[in-house]
Order: C-alpha cells, then structure tokens, then sequence
C-alpha cells in the first residue's frame, strides 16, 4: 500500500484556537482523523507529522525519499519565506501537493508568494480540513498511475 506523508508546519498545532475567524474551530488532531478516514477508503497509508521548526520540517521531507510515494505539505508561514523548504522539496523528487486552510490568495500580499508552489505538482487553498483531502485525491491519481 502506497504511503503519504502529510506534514505541517509552524503555529498548525494550535488549531481549533488559533484565529478561528481564520481558520476555523477545526483542531490538528480532527484533520488527522479525516486525512487517516480518507486515506483509508482511497486505499492509502498516512503518516501525519508537526513541527514548528524548519530544519525538522526538511529533515521529514529528506526521510520520506524512501518511505513514502508522496507528500502533502502545509508548510505555514514558512510557505512564503523558506527557500530551504522549496530545495529540500526539489530534492526528493517525490510528487508534492501544497495545501492551505485558508485562501492565501485572497489574504494579505505577503501571503500571495509561495516559494514552494514552484517545486509542487498544484496547490490546494481555500477549503479549510477538505484542502487536505482534495490533496490526497490529487496524490492518489498521481501514486496510482505511475
Ligand atoms: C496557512 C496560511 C499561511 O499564510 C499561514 O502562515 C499559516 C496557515 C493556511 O493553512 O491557511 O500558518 O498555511
């Protein structure tokens, strides 16, 4: 069975009480369990990871080279900053789906610019928990057809 990493960066593990006005009253472990329910009918195995720090978040993209068929990556702030991020991403060579909770186009013009966005297969934005299984669809065509 095909494996997927679902990584998120920094400030996610406040969910469900961080801005709710913004992201909403859905915590990290509620979209856990959805991408886990999701994965499981798509026939997919998940591996859900946090970290607030970006040498964690590289060195979880570095391991997945051979353990995993694909990333879904919510990278936070980092998303509009960390060039580091988008090379380790270029790295690997494995099919990435960039997701958001919120709509990072209609917020700030700060937010407009993601370096990852250059080196992932699409982005999913806008959609709050669902962006994260829209990108395990992506994914799933994706694994299922190579
Ligand atoms: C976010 C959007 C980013 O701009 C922000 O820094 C986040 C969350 C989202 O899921 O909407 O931390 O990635």
């Amino acid at each position: 069975m095909s494996s997927i990493l679902i990584l998120n960066g920094p400030n996610l593990n406040l969910l469900g009480t961080r801005q709710p006005e913004v992201y909403g009253r859905t915590t990290l472990a509620d979209i856990q369990r959805l991408c886990s329910d999701h994965a499981k009918s798509l026939g997919l195995d998940v591996v859900f990871e946090q970290s607030n720090h970006e040498g964690a978040l590289i060195d979880h993209i570095h391991a997945a080279k051979d353990t995993h068929a694909g990333i879904v990556i919510n990278a936070g702030a980092y998303t509009h900053t960390s060039v580091a991020l988008m090379d380790a991403i270029a790295s690997v060579d494995l099919p990435t789906v960039e997701v958001h909770l919120s709509n990072i186009h209609a917020r700030e013009e700060f937010r407009h610019v993601s370096y990852i966005s250059k080196v992932v297969v699409g982005q999913i934005c806008g959609f709050g928990a669902q962006s994260y299984l829209l990108a395990l669809d992506a994914l799933n065509s994706r694994v299922n057809a190579t």
